[in-house]
Formats: C-alpha cells, sequence, structure tokens
C-alpha cells in the first residue's frame, strides 16, 4: 500500500521524512516516480494528475493538499473517489496572520502612508478607531471563524456572510442572497474567504461593489476567480473602492503588465497567505489515512455537489 505525493518537491522530502519516521508502514511515492501505480491507495496532491482512474486503479483517496479544492477539477475525477481537503492549523494560522495584516493596514490606512513615504511627505489624517471600523467576512467555515476570533479582541464591529445561517459569538451574521445586500451596506473592509464554487465564481464584481459603502476596502484570500478584476480597477478609479489586499489572482503568477502590479491602491502578495506546514499537516493527514483504514469519516471530507 503506497501514499503517492504530488506538490512542492522540495516540501514533499519534508513529509516523506515525516512519513518515514510516524507511519513507516505507508510506502513513499513521490510524484512522478509512482513506482507500482497499482498499489497507489493514497494521492496527497495539489493538483490530480489527468486520468486518475486509469493511472491509478486503486486509488481509495484523494487528499488535497490545501483547504481549498477547486483547483482539483472536481468534475474529471471519479464520481465515488471521496476527496478530502486539509484542514491544517498551519494554514489557519497562516490565514488569520494574513488577515490580520491586511485588515490593520487598511485601517491604518497603510497604502496612503506608504505613497506618502515614498513621497518623502510627512504628514497625519484623521485616526479612526477600531469600533468604529465594520470588518465583514464573506465565508463563515474553519478559515473564517478563526480569522473573525483573530481580530475580535482589536475591537473591530465584526460581521460574516455565507450560505447557510451561523451563530458566532460576537459576530453579526448574515444567510443567503437574501441577505447579502444588508450585509454588504455595512462593510468597510470585505474580507473574502469563500470557498470558489460555480455560485461564488466572479461574486466580487461591479454590482456587489456598488452595495458597499463609499470608500470600503477589499481583501481577498479566496481564490482569483473570486474578483472581476477590471470592476475592482473601474470601483479603485471611481473611488467607490478605496483600497484592496490580493493574496490571489485570476491567473497566477501575474502576467509582467498586469494592471494590479503597479496600482497604488492595490496591495498584491503571490499566494502567500498560507501554506500548508508540513509538520502540523502530516498530522492531519495521517489521523485521516488511519480513519479511512478503520472504515471511518474523515475530517474535511468535500461534498462533491457542492464543492466544498
Ligand atoms: C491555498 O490556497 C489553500 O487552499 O490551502
Amino acid at each position: 500500500m503506497a501514499l503517492l505525493y504530488k506538490a512542492d518537491p522540495v516540501r514533499g522530502q519534508h513529509w516523506q521524512a515525516l512519513f518515514a519516521e510516524h507511519a513507516p508502514d505507508i510506502a513513499w511515492r513521490a510524484w512522478p516516480d509512482i513506482g507500482n501505480p497499482e498499489e497507489v491507495e493514497y494521492l496527497a496532491a495539489w493538483q490530480a494528475p489527468d486520468n486518475v482512474a486509469q493511472r491509478l486503479p486503486n486509488l481509495k483517496v484523494l487528499f488535497a493538499l490545501s483547504a481549498g479544492v477547486d483547483q482539483l477539477d472536481l468534475d474529471n475525477l471519479p464520481p465515488d473517489l471521496p476527496v478530502v481537503r486539509l484542514l491544517d492549523p498551519g494554514i489557519t494560522r497562516g490565514m488569520c496572520e494574513y488577515a490580520s495584516w491586511a485588515v490593520l493596514s487598511l485601517h491604518r490606512d497603510m497604502l496612503r502612508y506608504r505613497q506618502q513615504q515614498v513621497a518623502r511627505c510627512w504628514q497625519a489624517h484623521l485616526l479612526q478607531p477600531a469600533v468604529n471600523r465594520r470588518v465583514g467576512v464573506m465565508g463563515l467555515g474553519t478559515q473564517a471563524q478563526q480569522i473573525l476570533a483573530t481580530l475580535a479582541p482589536l475591537g473591530f464591529a465584526l460581521s460574516g456572510w455565507a450560505r447557510s445561517a451561523h451563530q458566532l459569538p460576537g459576530v453579526d451574521c448574515y444567510a443567503g442572497e437574501q441577505q447579502l445586500p444588508a450585509f454588504l451596506r455595512q462593510c468597510d473592509i470585505l474580507l473574502c474567504v469563500l470557498p470558489l464554487t460555480e455560485q461564488t465564481v466572479g461574486i466580487l464584481d461591479r454590482g456587489l461593489f456598488a452595495q458597499l459603502p463609499r470608500g470600503a476596502a477589499l481583501i481577498n484570500m479566496g481564490r482569483g476567480g473570486h474578483l472581476v478584476e477590471e470592476d475592482l480597477l473601474e470601483a479603485l478609479g471611481s473611488g467607490q473602492l478605496s483600497g484592496a489586499v490580493l493574496d490571489v489572482l485570476q491567473e497566477e503568477p501575474a502576467a509582467p503588465d498586469h494592471p494590479f502590479w503597479e496600482h497604488p491602491q492595490i496591495v498584491l502578495t503571490p499566494h502567500i497567505a498560507a501554506m500548508t506546514q508540513p509538520e502540523s499537516a502530516f498530522r492531519v493527514l495521517l489521523e485521516n489515512i488511519r480513519r479511512h483504514q478503520r472504515g471511518e469519516k474523515m475530517v474535511g471530507e468535500v461534498d462533491r455537489l457542492r464543492g466544498y
């Protein structure tokens, strides 16, 4: 029985050492050296190979090495293959750090102060206390809940929106299409950590921006596919939005002539908000493999119809 790893080769060596130490019964294979394909029962991947069913005839579970699974092209996988997303506490910690930094940067006007610094301009602007700043999070899953809990002690007025109803202490929760306008009306800083699905693709568009208070700011830590990039440029140009922090793009890496690189109101980072941490992630993966071997339910199993 073997586990096939198909992701970053450098981090793969780290994973391999951890499995050798803690699960010597599981043979480790690193893509593209898959050995005897019939032995591969588990696949741990950022992106699945083509023709999974033909290539790996005895595959039992596909473990995504990420919190999001949209890049796996679920429709092209065998319909009864369980797909499990990675609920790595290391990913969640990264998301919380990035969200805190991005919210505080926008809240404390750091885009403007950075430009002022470059222009050697020493000028103070009025300081808004955090209690006056309304931060709304789109998506209320594992990542979002931890992000909200991390932001809470800073004093921001917190809200969240998701497809289904949630109740979280200290967070005004909105649900479904119907309550989206009421949610948006009160977001000074909107942070997206939604999963990318047919329902959420392009959700951050002109129509949505128009419902935010004038001068609101955007943080996208979900997927590039959530954002209609031209609509963001338009909203920044018109003053409807004042700034954006983006960790993800429609096409990554960004093309050299992408208009976001030099945009003064955009901070762009290369999909680094969170990275799977082998030390914590291997425990989660191994525990799921053990659960599967015992015939128990795994943690993070994706609802293939829902897409997350
Ligand atoms: C990274 O983007 C992830 O989904 O874990």
